[in-house]
């Protein structure tokens, strides 16, 4: 594996890291840097108002650091990382179960408070503090019991509870759809701050039922370290930095949003899940690890493109819009992406409009 922190450090030893030791706000300030610094790998040292909490962005930011965190014999070039994953693909290697991880700080139910965390308030234009924009949602189907590890954005609501903005055809909502046929509320982990091939992996479209982690072990050449949850019956990696658990409550729906998204705009889920959080568990000067949406060519979109050139992002639109996104993404014209990004949303608000009418 490669932790974050070990990841972190090899991109300081390469002379790509750049840390930023003045105070910056959570508020607006990190968000705005880190859209301006889209190709460089961030570490925040000082964040008003959280005293000893760090927080990394960028490690996606270059297709190379990719062939870093993979290890691959360097230089590394775009057809030998595809080739890598291309290869991993094919051949998933199981998890490996280990004891509980040595520095883990628990809080329980009464302890809980979202707001603790380092969580920034990435852009203006959005409508709160998202936690999660860089991370693994980790949820079980309850009918086969097959584990499912997504990347589904999630904005803080109150010091426990949070949205899960997930679209219809994602494994999570065919998870939550099977719980709430059976009138249960759905377990989920949350685990932010992990081996960035993790993320990579939970953001593929790979088929419903096929294990992730396995996917990342390939990649790896060695099972994931996984740990066993605390109040939930679900696997998360080892080396978590935080680790949110709890229940996505059955027949709720909230608002997520506005939220300034992959395509340059602000966008609203009027139905997303609500995720009530009972345990929070952090390692001992743990790395908050966030994506500041919206920028052409930032990491979310390097992390788009790879998956494009491998016939693994799916964002479940329409077979035309997915089609032209795949190909401005092929290109690398990110800024073409997103406007089709935007046109896609534009359609789909007129043909909403019209239905209402
Ligand atoms: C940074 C990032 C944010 C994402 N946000 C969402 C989201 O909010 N909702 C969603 O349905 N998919 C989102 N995705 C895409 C899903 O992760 C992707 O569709 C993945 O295949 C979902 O896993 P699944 O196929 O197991 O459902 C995001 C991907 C990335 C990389």
């Amino acid at each position: 594996m490669m932790e974050l922190r070990e990841f972190i450090s090899t991109l300081e030893k390469c002379g790509y890291l750049r840390k930023i030791n003045n105070t910056v706000n959570w508020k607006f300030e990190i968000g705005e840097i880190a859209r301006q610094n889209h190709t460089q790998p961030l570490l925040f040292e000082n964040i008003a108002d959280y005293p000893g909490c760090r927080l990394f962005t960028g490690g996606f930011s270059r297709i190379d650091y990719l062939g870093i965190n993979l290890r691959l014999k360097m230089p590394v070039n775009r057809m030998s990382i595809l080739a890598h994953i291309r290869h991993g693909l094919k051949n998933p290697m199981e998890p490996l179960y280990v004891q509980d991880c040595p520095d883990c700080l628990y809080k329980d139910a009464d302890e809980v408070n979202l707001y603790r965390l380092p969580v920034p308030w990435w852009n203006p234009l959005d409508g709160g503090r998202y936690i999660g924009t860089w991370h693994l949602n980790i949820t079980k189907d309850p009918f086969t019991g097959k584990r499912n590890a997504g990347v589904y954005r999630m904005q803080i609501l109150s010091k426990n509870q949070a949205t899960v903005s997930v679209s219809e055809k994602s494994h999570l909502a065919m998870h939550m759809e099977n719980a709430e046929r059976q009138g249960k509320d759905l377990e989920m982990a949350v685990a932010i701050g992990v081996d960035e091939v993790l993320v990579l992996t939970a953001a593929s479209s790979v088929p419903f039922g096929y294990d992730e982690y396995s996917f990342a072990g390939a990649l790896r050449g060695e099972g994931v370290k996984l740990r066993q949850c605390k109040v939930v019956d679900l696997e998360v990696p080892f080396e978590a930095e935080y680790v949110l658990e709890g229940k996505i409550k059955c027949g709720i729906r909230v608002k997520d949003g506005p939220y300034f998204d992959y395509a340059g705009k602000p966008g609203i889920n009027p139905a997303a899940l609500l995720f009530e959080v009972s345990s929070i568990s952090s390692r001992a000067d743990a790395i908050f690890r966030g994506m500041a949406a919206g920028r052409a060519g930032a990491e979310d979109h390097q992390l788009f493109y790879i998956l494009s050139a491998l016939n693994l992002l799916d964002f479940h639109g329409s077979a035309l819009r997915q089609r032209i996104q795949n190909f401005f993404l092929r290109h690398r014209m990110y800024s073409l992406f997103q406007l089709s990004g935007r046109l896609g949303a534009m359609v789909k608000s007129i043909k909403r409009e019209l239905g209402e009418k």
